[in-house]
């Protein structure tokens, strides 16, 4: 097919998300037709640097790994999909390999988007209280700033104002406790001064809701859509006390900081935390194939098999695509590579490295209010002013992030969710990410700055 006719297709019959299309009456859409490393290609021949892993933090390994690709491609010849119900081998060795890393965790559920690995999660806490408790501890609640899916349930446990308009009405029994962002503190304190009240906020609401209400909290460790927030070392010990004193279910969503994206398998792994469920999508097969996980202690397991004579009390969810082979295949080659590559190891390097030339552009540049983040997964918060924190407008990063497009680098930004507040630069390059790719990467927002800032 011709490059034109690519473009043309494209632009008459897909539906972007994310994307106002009125734009496409005067401009082509990019099509991306292949890819090496951090380089993609799109349909014209433009090559561009991508600094956003596939542009949501999924392409972990890079582009055109034969590796990964044989890994699939040999899965796909033995069989392809069984439902599940029955095992396949594939599944069966990447959930052992996956709980091997994993200390304290038993049980991997798979289904096919960070979204559904969520609901799965909600469901176990739902069903837990229907078998439990009368109904009553089905209560979820969620931090503002966190971003969990696009699904109605998982949208509803969204803490993302502007993304959720006009999307309601929402699933009830979702309650919202304020974000942990120190740079814009809800209770207006200041690190080291301060009780860690965004942590014990959570205690505050499950007694204003009623204890007997509350299943679980649903958390990322360090929220990445909005904004990329690592909360403070004190935080994730607090949150796992007031759960175990009440008790909560742990529920951490690493859709992406699962996998390494943060320099550890996992983000809550840099906190002394030990979680009931986790999800994880994204990054698990660097987007090879599409799977996602839902992973439970023995403990949360145990609950869903201890009243066989009873036809309900097992977890009756269903995922039709977690039946695919691909999946666990492309995830348990995305293992492989991770270690024998030592690239959580590159992940720390290069992270930090990325983080001091960051904080080196925060020293040239008074529009970059805040430097933040771990390993390869990193967040600039610009303002129009240092001392007011007045978030720059949605226009200004939009252009930005266009004028390093144009300079053909591809980086993020927090994206219609917050009103007036969507100021972050996300930067998540792959994990063999080299020194040159971060320069390069660097020096395209720098030259964005200075012209747009
Ligand atoms: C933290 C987090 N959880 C869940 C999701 C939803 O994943 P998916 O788009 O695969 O449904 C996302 C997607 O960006 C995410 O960032």
């Amino acid at each position: 097919m011709s490059d034109n006719t690519i473009i043309q297709n494209d632009r008459q019959h897909v539906w972007h998300h994310l994307t106002q299309h009125k734009a496409f009456e005067t401009t082509d859409p990019l099509v991306i037709v292949k890819g090496k490393g951090l380089v993609v290609t799109d349909a014209k021949g433009d090559d561009y640097l991508d600094a956003t892993s596939g542009g949501v933090w999924t392409v972990n390994l890079g582009f055109g790994r034969d590796d990964m690709v044989d890994a699939v491609a040999n899965q796909l010849k033995d069989i392809p999909y069984f439902a599940g119900a029955f095992g396949t081998e594939p599944g069966a060795e990447y959930a052992k390999e996956l709980t091997d890393i994993m200390p304290g965790f038993d049980r991997v559920y798979y289904s096919n988007s960070g979204s559904e690995a969520n609901e799965k999660g909600y469901k176990m806490v739902r069903q837990r209280a229907h078998s439990y408790n009368n109904g009553k501890k089905h209560k979820i609640i969620y931090r503002d700033r966190d971003y969990h899916g696009t699904t109605i349930g998982a949208l509803s446990s969204t803490g993302h104002a502007q993304r959720k308009n006009q999307y309601g009405p929402f699933a009830p029994g979702f309650v919202e406790m304020p974000h942990c962002l120190c740079y814009r503190c809800p209770f207006g304190k200041k690190y080291g001064e301060c009780n860690i009240e965004c942590a014990h906020a959570l205690e505050t609401i499950i007694q204003q809701e009623g204890p007997e209400t509350v299943g679980s909290v649903v958390l990322e460790p360090i929220t990445a859509g909005g904004g990329v927030i690592p909360p403070v070392p004190e935080y994730f010990p607090i949150i796992e006390s007031i759960c175990r004193k009440y008790d909560v279910l742990l529920h951490i969503d690493e859709v992406v900081c699962g996998l390494g994206r943060t320099g550890k398998w996992f983000g809550y792994q840099h906190y002394k935390v030990q979680p009931d469920i986790v999800t994880i999508a994204k990054g698990l097969a660097a987007g090879y194939a599409a799977i996602s996980v839902t992973v439970t202690t023995e403990k949360v397991f145990e609950l869903f098999k201890q009243n066989p004579a009873d036809p309900e009390s097992y977890f009756r969810d269903i995922s039709t695509f977690g039946g695919c082979t691909a999946g666990p295949a492309a995830a348990l080659e995305t293992l492989k590579i991770i270690k024998r590559e030592s690239l959580l190891e590159n992940v720390c390097n290069m992270g930090n490295y990325l983080k001091d030339k960051l904080f080196e552009l925060q020293d040239k540049h008074p529009v970059i209010g805040d430097v933040r983040g771990k390993g390869l997964f990193c967040g600039v918060e610009l303002v129009k002013d240092r001392e007011t924190k007045e978030p720059l407008a949605d226009q200004d990063v939009v252009a930005i992030v266009g004028h390093c497009l144009k300079n053909k680098v591809m980086i993020g930004r927090t994206n219609r969710s917050f009103v007036d507040a969507n100021n972050v630069l996300l930067f998540s390059p792959a994990f063999v990410a080299s020194k040159s790719d971060i320069d390069s990467i660097v020096d395209a927002v720098d030259v964005a700055l200075t012209e747009n800032a």
